[in-house]
């Protein structure tokens, strides 16, 4: 017999985390300060998360203490009662694109029970292809790409030539594009903000295909999270930057030829994900200012369940700064 009484949904909480820091960090929108940016998000963050009734623990911070602004590996966050979990951030997913007032910035933040998250230690990039519910299963990272395109067209039953795969605009990619064209399938280039092109793949709504290609690792443990509730599948693998990244691989016995699956990277079904926008991109809407107002616009997901919910706010900024030490104007 299942257990009938319904469980703590933490997601809740988090869109709470990710709205503050979006309404804080979209001030700085087109500023041209990254750091003032992420300080804005960072302090809005770490006050909301040390609200929530937990034990927590960063695993997927900004590296380590001491290298501030920033939430940084090891972080005890929470109320100090409650689940034992681990936390991973990004407080501004595209501080470029928040930062230049560009496309595709958001806020993210997701949960998972104590010891069940990936941790990357220093490898900072990670080769990724993720696809959406349909398609899970149907990818293999050491495919070529052109096997991985037919078997994500025949699982949806289209023509590779009506799969969009989401891509980050960088050189390392060339040979990449290269095959997708020569495959046939469309791309879609982003200039920052992978986790956003992950989650595209399983909205239901056909922007993106499959994400493909080399990013940032925490990016990957919180796209995990997010496809985890959501049904869909990212497959990673640790990607080199140089010959010291391998000695220590080496040294760290850390295979940078295994793949990791969806288990690897989050190995609970009870994972909590929220994520904000921060300026507008194909995943979600940016924060949007009035007279003493803000709108924003979130995702809150729960693995258990697998329910996603959009959550349009309206903020009363003055209302806010009675209740909360967070700076929101
Ligand atoms: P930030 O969160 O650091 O702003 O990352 C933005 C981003 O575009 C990620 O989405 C992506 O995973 C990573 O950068 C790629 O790294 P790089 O810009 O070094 O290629």
């Amino acid at each position: 017999m299942p257990n009938t009484t319904p469980t703590r949904n933490l997601a809740f909480d988090l869109v709470r985390v990710t709205e503050a820091a979006a309404l804080a960090a979209g001030r700085m929108m087109g500023r041209g300060d990254k750091n003032g940016a992420d300080k804005a998000a960072v302090d809005a963050m770490r006050v909301m998360l040390n609200s929530i009734s937990m034990r927590g623990t960063i695993i997927i911070g900004e590296g380590e203490k001491d290298e501030a602004p920033m939430l940084y590996n090891g972080e005890k966050l929470g109320t100090g009662e409650g689940p034992e979990v681990d936390i991973a951030v990004d407080p501004i997913e595209g501080t470029r694109p928040l930062a230049y007032g560009l496309w595709n910035s958001i806020s993210t933040v997701a949960l998972a029970p104590r010891g069940t998250m990936f941790n990357p230690g220093p490898f900072v990039y990670m080769n990724k292809i993720a696809v959406g519910p349909v398609a899970r299963h149907a990818v293999d990272i050491d495919a070529p790409v052109s096997d991985n395109l037919n078997k994500v067209a025949k699982a949806k039953g289209v023509k590779v030539e009506d799969l969009t795969v989401v891509v980050l605009d960088r050189p390392r990619h060339q040979e990449l594009i290269t095959q997708i064209r020569m495959a046939g399938a469309r791309i879609k280039l982003i200039p920052d903000g992978d986790v956003a092109g992950a989650l595209m793949t399983s909205m239901g709504d056909n922007t993106a295909d499959l994400l493909m290609g080399v990013g940032g690792t925490p990016e990957g443990v919180l796209a995990a999270a997010g496809l985890r509730c959501m049904g869909g599948e990212i497959i990673g693998k640790l990607y080199p930057r140089n010959q010291r990244e391998l000695d220590l691989a080496k040294e760290m016995g850390v295979d940078f030829e295994k793949p990791l699956t969806m288990d690897d990277l989050i190995s609970s079904d009870n994972v909590f994900f929220a994520a904000t926008g921060i300026t507008t991109g194909d995943y979600l809407r940016g924060v949007t200012y009035f007279k003493d107002g803000a709108r924003t616009d979130s995702v809150v997901m729960r693995g258990l369940s697998g329910t996603v919910r959009r959550v349009i706010s309206t903020h009363k900024l003055s209302k806010l700064m009675r209740i909360s030490s967070i700076k929101y104007k």
